[in-house]
Formats: C-alpha cells, structure tokens, sequence
C-alpha cells in the first residue's frame, strides 16, 4: 500500500482555485465558533455567518460544505464539527479524519484546522491521511473518492515519514481484512505479505502443513485439517545490529471462522473473515517497524489456518498436543483461535524474549464487555503498562482487564493438560480465554514469567455503524498504531514505561 505524498502549503493563500479547505467548527452556547488561524478576520466572521445560516452546531462528527467566502480563493469549504470540549491531539485526529471521510469526490483537501504545537499538527495530518483510505471494492465499476491531502504548514520530514509508514500500515490491514475469504486463505496470505515485506530488511520463514505437524505445532494443525486451503505459520524477524531489547508478536490469523464442526449458526458467520486481524495487526506492525528502523529486535508469529468442517475437521473431544508437549482436550471447535495461539505463544516462548504481545479477534465476550471501540487488555502488570503508554501515544483505546484465577479452574480436562472451553459456560467468556492463553506463555531463564500482554481485538477490528473519526465503516486497523509505538519505544528490559 503506498500513499500519496502529502502537499504542504506555506500560507492559505497559496490554495489552488479547485482545492477544498477545511475549517473546524467549534461548538459554543453563543454560537458556533470558526477553528482556523490560518483565516484572515472578515472570513473567518463570513464563515461563522454561514454556518449560522445553515444551522450547523459544530458537533463531532458532522461536516457541513460552504461555497468559499470574499477572500477566500478555494472550489469551497468544508466546515467539521469538533464539539464543544477544548481540543486535543486526538481530537484533532479524529476531526481530520472525518472531514476526509466525508468527501465524495477526489479532490485535493487542505487542512487549515488551528494547532498549539507539532503533536497536534502531527495528529491533523495522521488523521486527515487515515480518512482518507477507500473501501476497494470487487467491481468492475472502479470510482476513485481518493481525496488528496495537503496541510497548512510542514511538520518536519521525520515525522511526515513516520505518519505516512503508521498509515500505510493501518491501510495495510484494513485491505488485507477486507478480501473476502475466498480470496483470501492461509497460502495467499503468505504471499501478501511476503510482497509487503520484500522490499524491507525482514527475514521470513514459512511453515507448510507437513513442517507444522513436523514440528509438532499441534494447534494450527489441528485446527487447519479441516480445510482443503492448508495451515501456515509465517515468522517475521527483525534484527538490528545492536537491539534495544526483544519482542514477540504473535497475531491471530484464521482467514474464516466457521466454528469448525461446532458449526456457527448463519448469522455469527457473517463477518468471520475478520478472524485474521490479529496476524494483519502483527504483519504490518513488523513491516513498518523494519521500515522505521525499530530499535527492537522483533520476531512475529502469524497462525494461519481456516477453520472448517468436514471428515478431516477436528472434533469435539479430541486431545491434540501444543508445541512444547502441553497437551489439550478440544470439547469446541470454534473456540479455535486459543489453539493456533497455543503453538504461538509457545515457539515465541521458547525465544526467551522480553516481552511478548498477542493480538486475537478471540471471543464474542470482548465485545459484549466493551463493545466495538475498546480492545481488551490482559497480561502481566509491566507488560500491559507498557501498552496502556502505547496506547495513551498512538491515541487508541485500550481496557484493562483481570485474569481471575477461578476462570482458569474451569478450564480442568480429565483426559489432558486443559480444555479448551467449559461446555454451556457463558461468563467471563473474555478472561477465561486469557487464561488459557496464559498457560502457554513461558518462563525466562531466571524462572520468572515472560512479560505478556494479550489484547483481544474482537470488538475494535471492526465498525459495524457508520464512519465516525477517522474510522471508516468495516475493517478499522485498530490497535495497529499502538504496536507500532509500542515496537518504536526507547523502552529497555526493566524499564518504566513512559509517564510512570
Ligand atoms: N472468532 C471468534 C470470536 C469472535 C466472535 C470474533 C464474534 C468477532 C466476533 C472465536 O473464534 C469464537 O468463535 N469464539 C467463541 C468462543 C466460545 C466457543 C467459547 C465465541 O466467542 O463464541
Ligand atoms: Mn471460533
Ligand atoms: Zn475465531
């Protein structure tokens, strides 16, 4: 995914006759208030006049388009809605992202939103490019709504790069989520990405189905031999000379989720082409930290499997061993992103990193407990701080979530190390599938537990309602910028995240 460069412009006077600016509008109990310093007085007070003519309140995702006032040479202006809560980096992110959300036709935008300082200069640019990002469509109808963006202002050539990998990555997963699942499995997912990381300094190594039984990735296997399309484990590496300290990511890639023969009634299986985000998240977050020169060593794990029913499906009941020699009783099918994770955590484990993150589209719970904007945040204290700092950064939203010891409990098989499930147990769906994933992460060579953090994306991979911010309906790409600031960090073994 390559984006256009974006344009910088010196001053307002320098927009073509054919551009669109965009102004915010800030909502007052006196009236909507113009949000620009780019604006000269008397157009400023013609805007505000025309916003009043139109009714236009100034909430949060709103755009209302004005034709350009006396003194303003643009095709017109886009006035956004910004609330009436002072603005802050992420609010500007998102009021930039709605404005390009919103335009219909490609046509070139220049941002003339008022800022304080570079993060929140930074935040309008990222903003306006992530809404900038377009559905691609299977048609053979192909219209291009691309806007193309320009800023008032430059901010620096470190941080434009920056922005433009972050975003190039977010697009990245929101394409690769997107392609349907018969256009999309184990195998060409590979070759996605591969081509994504060929112009990078990335080591990739693939595990075939043969390979994986071979070396006893029990999970994926399991998990995969009921498709005609067969597993893959795809291992990114990221080596600098002299690393920072050394993470895993290990992603949570099922290409459709039908349950397996714990078959999803119909309307659960819409939408299970999303059960790859995960290892999306973690590919392209790899990607743009070998692009940005991450000073971490990075190793990723992608579990690639389609979970499918048929005579060669897993059932119910069956034992299966997880690299490393644990061993679980399968009792349901679906619940099958815990076994490809499983073999992820392990061989991940096995590195003795310092820390290991997971993404998973892991359990409907998740996005009963917080609904579609948060992702839940499990794991150990310091390795989920580091994520709550990740988050805080990127401005994504993250929940912390506890991994009570009795939900771990209910997990006892009388045949094997854990099932995975307790049949007809409906609470605390979300934490119980921590803890199994927690059974599978390692020690270190002192014999503590490996820093973990779990996140479950179930809820934040995708927008079932309407374009809000700069998050367009469908797949999001949530989560993506936090790893990447995440993997970006300074932060050595043992030390304080940031602001702690
Ligand atoms: N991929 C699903 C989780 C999911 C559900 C993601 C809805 C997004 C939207 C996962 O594999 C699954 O099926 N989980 C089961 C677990 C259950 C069998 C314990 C679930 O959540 O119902
Ligand atoms: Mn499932
Ligand atoms: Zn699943």
């Amino acid at each position: 995914m390559t984006i256009p460069a974006p344009e910088f412009l010196p001053t307002l006077d320098d927009v073509a006759a054919d551009d669109l600016v965009v102004i915010g509008l800030r909502k007052h109990t006196e009236g909507p208030q113009i949000f620009s310093h780019a604006l000269s007085e008397s157009v400023s007070a013609l805007l505000a006049d025309a916003a009043v003519a139109i009714g236009a309140e100034g909430g949060m995702d709103s755009t209302w388009r004005v034709p350009a006032p006396a003194g303003l040479s643009a095709k017109g202006v886009v006035l956004v809605g910004m609330g009436e809560e002072a603005p802050t980096a992420d609010t500007l992110r998102a009021v930039a992202g709605f404005a390009a959300q919103s335009v219909k036709k490609p046509e070139r935008l220049v941002f003339a939103l008022a800022h304080e300082n570079a993060t929140e200069h930074e935040a309008i640019l990222e903003g306006a490019i992530l809404g900038s990002y377009r559905t691609d469509k299977v048609t053979a109808d192909k219209k291009d709504t691309t806007p193309r963006i320009a800023l008032v202002g430059e901010p620096t050539e470190e941080s434009v790069s920056r922005i433009v990998t972050q975003c190039e990555a977010v697009f990245t997963v929101r394409n690769l989520v997107t392609t349907p699942p018969n256009m999309l499995n184990p195998v060409s997912f590979v070759t996605e990405v591969e081509k994504l990381a060929k112009d990078t300094t990335l080591s990739v190594e693939i595990l075939d189905e043969k390979e994986l039984e071979k070396q006893g990735f029990g999970g994926i296997t399991a998990v995969g031999k009921g498709s005609i399309n067969p597993p893959r484990l795809m291992i990114l590496r990221h080596q600098p000379a002299d690393p920072s300290r050394h993470v895993a990511l290990v992603g949570k890639g099922i290409t459709f989720d039908s349950g397996g023969l714990s078959l999803k009634p119909p309307t659960a299986m819409v939408g299970m082409k999303y059960d790859m985000t995960g290892a999306a998240v973690m590919a392209a977050t790899t990607i743009a930290a070998a692009q940005l020169g991450s000073p971490a060593a990075i190793t990723t794990y992608l579990c690639l499997a389609e979970n499918m029913p048929s005579g060669t499906a897993s059932r119910p009941n069956d034992v299966i061993t997880i690299k490393g020699g644990k061993t679980v009783e399968i009792l349901n099918t679906d619940a099958e992103g815990r076994l490809v994770m499983a073999d992820g955590l392990q061989a991940a484990s096995a590195l003795n990193p310092d820390l290991i993150v997971d993404a998973a589209t892991l359990t409907g719970a998740a996005r009963i407990a917080l609904g579609e904007r948060y992702a839940g945040l499990m794991g150990s204290t310091e390795a989920t701080a580091q994520i709550q700092a990740a988050a805080a950064e990127a401005g994504e939203l993250v929940w912390p979530m506890p991994l009570p010891p009795e939900l771990r409990t209910i997990l006892n098989s009388d045949v094997a190390d854990i099932a995975n499930v307790k049949p007809g147990e409906v609470l605390g769906g979300m934490l119980s599938a921590g803890q199994f994933l927690k059974d599978f992460v390692g020690t270190n060579d002192e014999g503590e537990d490996i820093p973990w953090a779990h996140l479950d994306i179930a809820g934040p991979a995708a927008n079932s309602s309407g374009p809000y911010g700069y998050t367009p309906k469908g797949p999001t790409g949530a989560i993506t910028r936090t790893l990447i600031s995440l993997v970006m960090s300074g932060n050595t073994p043992g030390s304080k995240p940031a602001g702690q």
